[in-house]
């Protein structure tokens, strides 16, 4: 029987580890199934202030599974973010408040996300998490009969255009070089749950009225992500969180882009298609 304890941190959302440092993370053979169990269950692990530095962030990943490697970075096991013009993707990361799946265009999305605060914004700059699970569970038996036939089409151009609606010709054969990427409205895991899939790469749904499958994915993000859905974790630096991407979408909150709020992102790989 394991002794780690936890709170929760919302109704549908998130726990608080508690009683775990950087130590027992590395070191308690417990620890990788109870959290790859914990965060199948809630979502969202927080381990607050934490204090984690780079080197532990990624020996507790490879823990856990195999991890995306960033070349751009001299870490590649580490992705900042941030909007630091020094910071070679930070022209992706405009897009990041709207709610999303991290590699919603690749076939096989990351199977998690570990993500530190380095240096915080002093307003906002929080990040949000809801249930694609919940999204799924709270259809109506219509909607799921409905929905399990359609499938919506992914792009970078989708996703960019909402941060810059007026592209340059070259951001815009920049966008257009990423592949656009089918995916089913409906994930059924191999866990036996189904999620939706939706989120800022979602720009139609293949076979319906262009405006209709926009209001229509509109409306399933909206749901998924009224605020009583949502857990909103407001950044201490040192505090490090851990999402399951498969059934949640995330975003970050507005803050003053020209502040140096900077998060370090170690990813796990996926291992399961979305089908
Ligand atoms: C990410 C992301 C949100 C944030 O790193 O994938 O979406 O709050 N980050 O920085
Ligand atoms: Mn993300």
């Amino acid at each position: 029987m394991s002794d780690i304890t936890f709170e929760k941190l919302s109704d549908n959302v998130g726990i608080e580890v508690l009683d775990v440092d950087v130590d027992r993370l590395l070191n308690d053979d417990e620890i990788p199934a109870w959290c790859l169990d914990a965060l199948d269950t809630y979502g969202v692990l927080l381990f607050r202030e934490l204090n984690a530095d780079d080197d532990a962030q990624v020996a507790f990943g490879r823990r856990l599974g195999e991890l995306v490697k960033f070349p751009q970075y001299a870490n590649p096991e580490v992705m900042e973010i941030s909007f630091d013009p020094a910071n070679p993707s930070a022209k992706y990361f405009g897009a990041n408040d709207h709610w999303h799946l991290d590699g919603s265009l690749d076939e096989i999305p990351a199977k998690a996300s570990i993500m530190s605060a380095r240096v915080i914004a002093a307003v906002g700059g929080e990040t949000e998490f809801a249930s694609t699970y919940a999204a799924y569970d709270a259809l109506t038996e219509t909607e799921k009969r409905r929905f399990a036939e359609l499938r919506v089409a992914h792009s970078m151009s989708g996703v960019q255009s909402r941060a810059n609606p007026n592209p340059t010709p070259k951001q815009a054969a920049d966008w257009a070089r990423w592949p656009v990427r089918e995916h089913p409205l409906v994930w059924n895991h191999e866990n036996g749950r189904c999620s939706l899939v939706f989120g800022a790469t979602a720009a139609h749904v293949v076979d319906m009225d262009l405006d209709e499958g926009k209001a229509l994915l509109l409306d399933l993000e909206q749901r998924a992500t009224a605020p009583d859905r949502v857990y909103r974790h407001t950044w201490t630096v040192g505090d490090m969180v851990m999402w399951d991407n498969r059934g949640l979408v995330h975003r970050a909150c507005e803050f003053d882009r020209s502040e140096p709020r900077r998060m370090h992102r170690t990813t796990l790989a996926g291992e399961e298609a979305i089908g």
